[in-house]
């Protein structure tokens, strides 16, 4: 058990006299920000004075009173209104630390009561090249999956890629009418690529030139409503509703003519190119027949049923490439199509239990308190993105027996995911655990969503090149610095070598700039920043693991006999201490990753590590110690830190290099 958890444990059974629910009270206990408070801190006694209303201090007392905690802790302080300060013994932490020098888990336990949880994330729609928009959950849910498994969780990660949906029909169609033969051959996925942003574009034409008539005469009228106002405003003057009244009508006017200068550049952009426009005027159905050929999908036609068998593979062996390069694997790759023949079956179950009902023609679950009711079949017979998803917590329930369902994917589909945890609910999975671990987007430096200078979705591959290339200048730059004492040059890497680290540096770098961040933030990719060598980043943290492997080799000390020779950590400067209690937490970090389902509490875990390290080897020689105990203490210290930056950079799917 960590030592948070220990001391919430004796805090418990003192709270639990004192009230009904310890629970909120209990999570008060924290670890201190500043030192000079203790090490952890307790905050409890002031809300609870309140609810029992009683003086906070002297509850403080009486909590310090009835606590039995001196086998861990110097005797309790209360402070100001009632804080509790705790700090720790250092017999105890020293027998602690020590514990876990040759610990292969360094102090993570085991999961007592391991739960079985599938983790949907990744999830692009194929046919459609991998863009930065999917970026965040691979990242997000494959650090989430290495944390559960780290903590011996079952879990299953399992990447539901969309490959039933509309855009087959979209390629369908354009394989059928708009094939570039000879670049099909050539390079198939980028072909049906092209395809698929061809077909979209046209039929964005089309709507946009049906919309567009309509859009101007709305326009129009909230102009003129404007226009009359104004002219009116004299006789108003001080009249707030008049005011607002008038502030609504141009935001109107306003937000229309933005649809028209939208619509326009949609047009534009086809008829500025003479083969865009005959290829839009060919086809003016072209989004109802692509609907037509998705339709002929889902109904089982043989000749779309064979393309489409040809057209998955390839697509998933291009996006296979990323996967490799981003080292993530998935235990499963159910797509959507996968669920196909258990949807009617789905429907029918939903009805004859009363669930759910028709409406307009359509079938749909009506949720208690909820007005958008859940539509599960369209009125045109198709099934939805909701049936699909339904059927999967059928399956993970019953064949993978599921207790936990995570749900890694962008806020923009909370609404979704709340309906459907409701209807799983009602549906009678009412004893299994669902969460949607949601996510913001990834902004360019004018803070809008990241796209290339024309536009477009910006391709993960090229941004993945682009990382790895710029890591490479900073690690060619950090090698041709080095130098031996008299001054002369000595790099290191050869060709090779640098090329893996500037992989690593590059990879790495991108993921840990997305894990750092509050995952429900936007945050604003910036390749500079990420790649900075100091500050909270993971060139930061991969060169300060590469610095310690360093002292090692300087050292000529093989890291294994050191942890097995008789020598161990003690504290003959305070910066040993902080150091220790820092390492001491990583268990309190990943509890928290797991709880909350947010990487970003290991990532500042490691930037603490990394800097509380930072200060010890400041402070304490290290080789030159000439004391061979304190030596061998200090060397142990940095065996842990290496051992504790690794792991937890492996945990959030991230490289290291001994040597870089
Ligand atoms: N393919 C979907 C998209 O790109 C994400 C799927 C997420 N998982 C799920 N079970 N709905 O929006």
């Amino acid at each position: 058990m960590n030592t948070l958890s220990e001391l919430r444990d004796r805090f418990e059974k003192v709270l639990s006299e004192l009230t009904p629910t310890p629970d909120p009270f209990v999570a008060m206990i924290k670890p201190t920000q500043d030192a000079a408070f203790g090490d952890f801190q307790a905050n409890c006694a002031m809300p609870l004075a309140k609810q029992r209303g009683t003086n906070p201090r002297s509850l403080a007392a009486e909590i310090v009173g009835k606590l039995d905690v001196t086998d861990l802790c110097h005797p309790l302080e209360v402070a100001g209104p009632g804080f509790i300060n705790i700090r720790l013994k250092d017999e105890w932490l020293i027998e602690r630390i020590n514990n876990i020098v040759s610990d292969a888990r360094l102090g993570i336990e085991l999961a007592t009561k391991p739960k079985r949880v599938v983790i949907d994330y990744s999830a692009p729609n194929v046919a459609k090249p991998m863009h930065v928009g999917h970026l965040r959950s691979t990242v997000l849910g494959n650090a989430l999956y290495r944390v559960f498994k780290f903590c011996d969780h079952q879990v299953v990660g399992d990447n539901h890629i969309g490959d039933w949906g509309t855009q087959f029909g979209m390629i369908l169609f354009g394989y059928k009418n708009l094939l570039d033969v000879s670049a099909f051959e050539s390079n198939a996925v980028g072909e049906l690529a092209r395809l698929y942003r061809l077909v979209s574009q046209l039929s964005t034409y089309h709507d946009a030139k049906a919309e567009l008539p309509e859009t101007i005469k709305q326009h129009e009228q909230y102009r003129e409503q404007r226009e009359g106002l104004e002219k009116e405003s004299d006789q108003h003057q001080g009249d707030k509703d008049f005011a607002k009244d008038l502030k609504t009508t141009r935001a109107n006017e306003a937000q229309w003519n933005q649809q028209i200068v939208a619509l326009k550049r949609i047009i534009a952009d086809i008829e500025s190119s003479s083969l865009l426009k005959n290829l839009a005027d060919t086809h003016p159905q072209i989004a109802e027949l692509a609907r037509l050929e998705t339709a002929k999908l889902h109904a089982g036609d043989e000749e779309n049923t064979r393309l489409w068998n040809q057209f998955v593979p390839q697509c998933l062996a291009a996006i296979q490439g990323i996967y490799d390069r981003l080292d993530i694997r998935f235990d499963t790759t159910h797509g959507e199509s996968y669920y196909n023949p258990m949807l009617a079956n789905v429907v029918e179950e939903m009805q004859t239990k009363g669930l759910a009902v028709e409406s307009d023609k359509a079938i749909c679950v009506f949720i208690p308190g909820n007005a958008a009711p859940f539509l599960i079949r369209k009125s045109d017979g198709a099934f939805t993105y909701a049936t699909t998803d339904l059927a999967t917590i059928r399956y993970r329930v019953k064949d993978l027996n599921a207790d936990t369902m995570i749900y890694v994917v962008d806020t923009r589909q909370s609404e979704h995911f709340r309906l459907l945890f409701e209807t799983a609910r009602l549906w009678g999975y009412v004893d299994r655990q669902f969460v949607h671990v949601n996510f913001g987007t990834i902004l360019g430096k004018d803070n809008k969503p990241y796209k290339t200078r024309s536009g477009d979705t910006v391709g993960l591959e090229s941004l993945l090149d682009a990382a790895v290339a710029k890591a490479r200048q900073i690690v060619n730059e950090n090698d041709d610095r080095k130098k031996d004492d008299a001054g002369n040059p000595t790099p290191e890497l050869d060709d090779v070598t640098r090329a893996a680290v500037a992989e690593t540096v590059g990879i790495g770098a991108i993921k840990y700039a997305d894990l750092r961040h509050n995952r429900e933030s936007d945050y604003v990719y910036d390749e500079d920043k990420m790649l900075a060598t100091t500050g909270d980043t993971a060139t930061y943290m991969q060169y300060a693991y590469a610095r310690v492997c360093g002292i090692f080799r300087r050292g000529a000390i093989n890291r294994e006999t050191l942890r097995n020779e008789a020598g161990h950590i003690r504290f003959t400067h305070p910066s040993e201490r902080a150091l220790s209690l820092q390492l001491l937490r990583f268990s309190e970090a990943l509890d928290g990753v797991l709880s909350e389902c947010r990487p970003n509490i290991l990532t500042d875990y490691l930037f603490t590590t990394a800097n509380s390290f930072s200060t010890f080897y400041q402070e304490c020689k290290v080789l030159k110690e000439q004391d061979a105990a304190i030596r061998t203490s200090r060397l142990l210290l940095c065996d842990l830190t290496a051992r504790v930056i690794a792991t937890g950079l492996e945990l959030l799917g991230i490289k290291t290099c001994e040597q870089m």
